[in-house]
Order: structure tokens, then sequence, then C-alpha cells
């Protein structure tokens, strides 16, 4: 495995594999089996996988966790190797950045509910970030979890917008044996928090459930925010609870069509997201 921090390395690396098959998974690391599982469908996909690791300060608020985000590159490097990565692309924000930008590109669909909602600027940063990898990385497929779906739905948005020659590939979220997500945040839940945290999943399979049943949207969103603020006990608060057509997010639910069914939740120190998707029966 080669580990490259220049553009310029990049580049000269890029050129030499030519028309070889190219599949990217953009991180920022502190990896864990959910960022391994995107590896694991890239290698098969591709002749090279590009792991990026770079914690990305353009898509951290002013008052979000860039500082406290957790890095342990050496850590990153040895898991990256033992899953089969090529190369490992990690920049310095100067490298990467330089000076002041010229352009900037804001997204304006799909970002003003979920996440977006309450993190301005952030889907700007994560596109501007992730057109640069494109970029530099000329990958045929770019590989991302659905554990953050808003994601998926900007960058498949993006990927349409811009006409990037890249097909994305979407992975199934990754969970600890109690059903919850993994996320390099859970590291910051303390033991009674952890243990309240499957709840979180429990109440979207119950949405799940209703949707899948035949109940409505409404009906979904509110049985899960009944099911977590009856379970919170002062442990965590609720941020939102939501469902959307996917990967619109628009609240235009199709017959037939894909729903998002989404939460947040705020713990002391850190704020979970997690979803399912919900293919909704053809008659209902
Ligand atoms: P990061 O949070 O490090 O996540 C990198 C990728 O791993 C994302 O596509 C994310 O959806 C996926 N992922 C995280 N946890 C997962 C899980 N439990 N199961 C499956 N996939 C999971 O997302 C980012 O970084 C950044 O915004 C980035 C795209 C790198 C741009 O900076």
């Amino acid at each position: 495995m080669q580990v490259i921090r220049t553009i310029k390395d990049l580049r000269s690396w890029r050129n030499e594999i030519g028309n070889s098959i190219v599949s990217l998974v953009p991180t920022m690391g502190y990896l864990h089996e959910g960022h391994l599982q995107l590896v694991e469908e890239a290698n098969d996909q591709s002749d090279y996988t590009v792991l990026s690791l770079f914690v990305n300060p353009l898509q951290f608020g002013p008052n979000e966790d860039f500082d406290k985000y957790p890095r342990d590159e050496a850590r990153d490097f040895e898991l990256a190797e033992k899953a089969g990565v090529d190369v490992v692309f990690c920049p310095t924000s100067d490298e990467l950045y330089g000076e002041e930008p010229s352009v900037q590109l804001i997204v304006t669909k799909r970002v003003n509910v979920l996440c977006g909602k309450s993190r301005p600027g952030h889907f700007d940063g994560v596109v501007t970030v992730v057109s640069k990898l494109f970029h530099l990385v000329q990958p045929h497929v770019a590989c991302f979890g659905l554990k953050d779906a808003q994601q998926v739905a900007v960058i498949e948005g993006l990927v349409a917008a811009l006409d990037f020659p890249v097909r994305i590939h979407r992975v199934a979220t990754v969970r600890e044996a109690d059903g919850l997500a993994k996320s390099s945040r859970n590291v910051r839940l303390s033991a009674v928090e952890r243990d309240m945290a499957p709840i979180v999943y429990e109440a979207l399979c119950i949405g799940k459930t209703v949707l899948t049943t035949g109940g409505s949207a409404n009906a979904a969103v509110e049985t899960v925010r009944n099911k977590l603020a009856d379970s919170a006990q002062g442990v965590f608060t609720i941020d939102y609870v939501e469902a959307y057509d996917f990967p619109s997010l628009t609240p235009d639910i199709q017959l037939n069509g894909e729903v998002l069914l989404a939460v947040a939740c705020q713990f002391e120190n850190a704020r979970l997201i997690d979803n399912v998707l919900v293919q909704l029966p053809e008659k209902r």
C-alpha cells in the first residue's frame, strides 16, 4: 500500500496506472468496519482502490467538532492495508486548499432538510472536497455509505449537475450486534448512553413496519418519535425524525418509491444519526 500526501504524487500515480479501473472511498479517517465495508465493495469493482483520509475543515461549522474529531493515522494505515487498499491519499489542508478559493460550490437542492437544515454550509464543504477528490483521483466508481443517506443524495445530485464520469455505489449501513450504526463518534458515548443508543435503530425499524404495512409517512414519523421520546429518560434529546422520498428528499412520497426515514438524536458529547430506506409496496 502506498501512502500519498501531495497532489503532485497522486497525479503521477494516476498517470502511471493509465486505463485501469479505479475506485475511491472518501473518508475522514478513524476507520471502523463501516469504512472497511466500503473498501471491500470498492475492491470488488476495481483494479485499484484509493482511500482518502482527510478531516475536511470546510464541512464543519464554527461550533462543531473539527478540533475534537478523532484522528489516528497509524492505526488507519494498518486497517487500510489489511483491507486491501492500494493507495491512501492523506493531504494536509494546505496541500488540498492552499490559498483562499476563488470559486465556491453551493448545493441548492436536497439540503434544506435533515442534517443540512441544522448544518448550514456543511454539504457545500462536502461537495467541494469530493469534487476535488474526483478530479484528482479520477475514479470510475466512488463508494458512499447509506449511514449518511443525505450525503449520498447530495453526491448523486453533484454527479448529475457537474457531469462527473463517476458511478456512485451505495453501501448499506454496517451496525454493531445490537443495531447501533457504526460511527467514529460512538467512542464519545458514556456507558449509560451506549446502552441506550440502540433504541435509535429499534425505533426506526418500528417505523419501517408502519410504512411497509400501509401506514403513511406521517404515521411512521410519529411512531418513531413517540418510541424515542418514551425511551429517552433524559439521556438524549430528539433533534429530528423525518421522512422523505429518496433520493429527491422531497415530501412527495411516490407509490412504489423509496422512503428515507431518518433520525438525529443529541447525546451529551455525540450527535447520532441513523436511518432506514424503505421500498414501498406497489399497492397501498
Ligand atoms: P466519514 O464520516 O469518515 O465517512 C466516510 C464514509 O463511510 C461515508 O460514505 C459514510 O457514509 C461511510 N460510513 C460511515 N459509517 C458507516 C457505517 N456504519 N456503515 C456504512 N458506511 C458508513 O462522510 C464523510 O466521512 C465525509 O463527509 C466525506 C464524504 C469523506 C467528505 O469529507
